[in-house]
């Protein structure tokens, strides 16, 4: 689906308008399907998404949360994705534990966590070894090299085709991460970029043809909705679409 980018003023109007997208996206998938499936950025843009979030009045029994990637650390350590979600957002509201499913990262093996991830996703969406499930809402970052999840550059995770979950690698640190497959298999993909750092990269990752190994980002073509929420530092120099 043809991909939909806004500029919004500042990172406060960004995160405002992210908000009122995943809350439209939440009640739809509810009313649809009786549940919403979303899945969490990591770092540090949507951490003030997730207090806006905290802030709303949404059926918390109805919505099961995962996360598209996963530092390689205890979920207690601070660079933990999950540590953050939940300090911003799941602990402040009256989440079922039942409906939060952490990247596992206890096993000493980021395969074997991978693994089970895999499995984990299967049996709740009941499919089989084959399927590739559709997440109501997949929320994603960018970083500066056009890395999204933990899809980063050159990296091998970025030709897994065959399952659900895999281990990425940043500069030699073990990640969790859907893969390619799972995030553009989503219904609706929400991208929140901020900041003059990301100019470059997202010119890259628009521009009509480039290298998709260099700017991962380029492979997230969702079948469902592509959304790209931009503050005015990282939009500049785009022509909107
Ligand atoms: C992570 C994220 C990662 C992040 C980008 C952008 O685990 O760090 O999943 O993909 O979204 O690096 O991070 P910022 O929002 O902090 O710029």
């Amino acid at each position: 689906m043809e991909r939909k980018v806004e500029i919004l003023a500042d990172k406060g109007s960004l995160v405002h308008r992210a908000c009122e997208l995943v809350v439209e996206r939440i009640e739809a998938a509810i009313a649809a399907y009786q549940r919403c499936t979303i899945a969490l950025a990591g770092g540090s843009t949507p951490k003030p998404l997730y207090e806006a979030l905290a802030t709303q009045d949404l059926p918390w029994d109805k919505i099961h949360v995962f996360w598209g990637d996963e530092r390689y650390v205890p979920h207690d350590h601070p660079d933990s994705n999950y540590k953050m979600a939940r300090e911003a957002w799941l602990d402040r509201v009256n989440f079922p534990e039942t409906n939060i499913h952490p990247m596992p990262t206890q096993a000493g093996n980021p395969q074997a966590d991978a693994d089970q991830h895999n499995q984990e996703l299967q049996n709740f969406f009941q499919g089989g070894p084959r399927d590739l499930p559709a997440l109501d809402v997949i929320l994603l970052g960018m970083g500066d090299d056009g890395h999204t999840a933990s899809l980063f550059p050159h990296t091998e995770v970025l030709q897994v085709c065959d399952r659900l979950v895999a281990v990425g690698n940043k500069d030699g640190q073990p990640r969790l991460t859907f893969t390619i497959p799972l995030l553009n298999q989503a219904r609706c993909v929400l991208f929140l970029v901020a900041g003059a750092n990301k100019q470059n990269a997202l010119q890259q990752v628009f521009a009509e043809s480039g290298d998709n190994i260099a700017y991962p980002s380029r492979f997230i073509q969702p079948q469902g909705e592509c959304w790209w929420l931009l503050d005015e530092a990282a939009g500049q120099g785009l022509e909107k679409s």
